[in-house]
């Protein structure tokens, strides 16, 4: 048994996420945790929101609430739509959180005493209507490259140039509109990563041999330009406050830290929160503090993320000079399309977590996006492909071999598994097939490698059906009853190591047809090598039921619906 540790990259508080930020951080982590704990391992899921910065304020003043209460709401509206996608996180805590609040100050006191943290004076937009600096995003005005008259402070939206806030034409504060603006200087905390470059580049080179191209290669992309000096405090109201023992001035003018300082620090302050809530049984520095050897760390995320992941947050970790948990292995995701295009939050384009699960249940949602994980390269999103997926894989090889064994038996034999029947070339060499395929889902998924995990667990229920179709006891049962039952009985077993090979994937169903049959222990605990091939779990006798359907097909009407209400193109 070992200990491992799964964070996936925090998604932001400002509004429900959609199924491309799903399939490349939350849902893989979590698929990943469920087989680890099946298998015995001591898992820790943690995740949480990612409550500060620039965007959160702008949502919060949409909505028309405080920061404070905007973050609270959206964190519940989040943990909602996690729950009904089924994420089993051991906690999802806040970044805004006090555990996150202290281990933030924590770090930044001790990379100031080991000599990476300076104070500079930097220039920026000082709004005297507003009483405030104002980040750059919250300076709009005319593009000097295109003319367009709403380009924000760090880009234009139009032209996609990236900008300086003294670049723009008549420039006006975005929150009060107020033209009278001045550069100010101001004084910030600078992070000096480049004294940091070497040390980072060692501990890279002592893991990336492990880690996905992926994530690899974007690593040594920024590595290779150079670790830059980079300010780590902002002019914002909501953040993790600069603490006043250490720079009691800037302390004083209300700076808090950038929130991709705070953020991946949160991965400890959430084990912190999980742990404050039962501190007799839970030890969060035992995962986090001198674990090198003993915890095993995984991290997933999309590849936007992998440079604060891979250099910057190791570098943060390598300045405080404490043993703090390093990440392990990185896995990184290219990006799921809708049509080939992007799925856009601002431009609310694409499918939104909350209405897939308006529309079918989070297990069709969870096979799909698994089965067609952005692993090697970007993968789109079509009606289409979810549609015929869903009505090939888990309708028919599946739902249909489920409801096809049970229906029958019962109508045959009763609500027993029947009795009857020796095991026979055709039972021997489906238990032969059933192990190896077995032993190529557990390679794929100890790789993580998710695409190759469903394959291969979708041809674990092909076998299912190959067998069946096989042996045929509808007609079996013309001129061999205790064959008949035998190979019922043999498909029962089958039914039963599905729902425990399938949990990871799609936990709601699998815990469906576990619960068909009346057995002593009903947990998924792994399927084990002569399980595999005798199929025996679920003896003669055992008292079963026949559940709803598990899937339903989705018709011609259904993709029309969908097409139409999200749209069926990429623009
Ligand atoms: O890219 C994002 O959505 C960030 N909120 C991810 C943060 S990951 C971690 F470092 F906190
Ligand atoms: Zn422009």
């Amino acid at each position: 048994m070992a200990r491992h540790l799964i964070t996936s990259a925090l998604p932001y508080i400002n509004g429900i996420k959609h199924l491309g930020n799903m399939v490349g951080s939350m849902l893989p982590a979590d698929v990943y945790s469920r087989y680890l704990r099946q298998r015995g391992h001591d898992v820790l899921y943690i995740c949480a929101t990612d409550e500060h910065g620039t965007p959160a304020e702008l949502a919060a003043k949409e909505a028309g609430l405080s920061v404070a209460d905007f973050c609270a709401q959206a964190h519940d509206a989040q943990k909602a739509v996690y729950d009904g996608f089924a994420l089993a996180f051991d906690y999802f805590g806040r970044s805004s959180s006090q555990q996150n609040v202290e281990i933030t100050q924590h770090f930044a006191r001790r990379l100031n005493e080991n000599g990476f943290i300076e104070e500079r004076a930097i220039r920026q937009v000082y709004s005297p209507a507003d009483g405030r600096f104002l980040p750059d995003r919250y300076v709009e005005g005319t593009c000097p490259h295109c003319g367009y008259d709403k380009a924000r402070g760090d880009q234009c939206e139009n032209c996609t140039r990236v900008l300086d806030p003294t670049d723009l034409i008549n420039p006006r504060s975005a929150i009060s509109g107020s033209t009278d603006l001045e550069v100010r200087e101001t004084k910030h905390l600078f992070l000096l990563q480049s004294k940091l470059q070497h040390e980072v580049e060692e501990w890279v080179a002592r893991h990336e041999a492990e880690w996905p191209q992926l994530a690899s290669s974007i690593a040594r992309k920024w590595l290779t330009e150079g670790l830059h000096d980079r300010a780590i405090t902002r002019d914002l109201d909501w953040g993790v406050p600069v603490p006043a023992d250490t720079w009691p001035e800037l302390a004083a003018e209300g700076k808090v830290f950038y929130v991709w300082f705070d953020a991946p620090i949160e991965y400890i302050g959430a084990t912190k929160e999980w742990a404050d809530e039962d501190p007799s049984t839970r030890d969060w520095k035992s995962w986090w503090y001198e674990s090198d050897e003993t915890v095993r760390y995984t991290e997933f995320m999309a590849k936007d993320n992998v440079p604060f992941h891979t250099v910057m947050f190791p570098a943060t970790e390598l300045g405080v000079r404490e043993p703090w948990k390093k990440v392990d292995y990185v896995k990184a995701f290219n990006w799921l399309t809708y049509y080939g295009g992007k799925f856009s939050t601002s431009q609310k384009r694409g499918v939104f977590t909350d209405q897939a699960l308006d529309i079918l249940p989070a297990d069709y949602w969870r096979y799909f996006l698994i089965a067609n994980a952005p692993e090697s390269d970007d993968s789109s999103f079509t009606w289409e492909h979810f549609t015929a997926t869903v009505n090939k894989d888990l309708a028919d090889t599946l739902g249909n071999f489920v409801n096809r064994v049970l229906s029958f038996s019962r109508k045959r034999f009763g609500d027993d598994v029947p009795e009857g029947g020796t095991p026979g070339e055709a039972e021997a060499k489906l238990g032969e097939e059933i192990a190896r395929l077995l032993a190529e889902y557990e390679t794929q998924m100890e790789a993580l490698q998710f695409r190759k995990a469903a394959a291969a667990l979708r041809a674990l229920w092909s076998a299912g059906n190959s067998y069946l179709e096989e042996k045929a006891p509808w007609l079996e049962i013309k001129t061999d009853k205790d064959g008949a039952a035998l190979t019922l009985r043999t498909a029962m077993n089958l039914i039963h190591l599905y729902s425990v090979v399938s949990e990871p994937f799609i936990p709601a169903t699998s815990a469906a047809m576990r619960q068909a049959f009346t057995l002593p222990d009903d947990t998924a605990t792994w399927v084990s090598r002569t399980e595999a091939k005798t199929l025996t779990a679920v003896p003669a006798g055992t008292p079963f039921t026949v559940p709803p359907v598990l899937f339903a097909k989705l018709t011609d009407e259904d993709l029309e619906t969908y097409k139409e209400r999200f749209g069926g193109t990429a623009e």
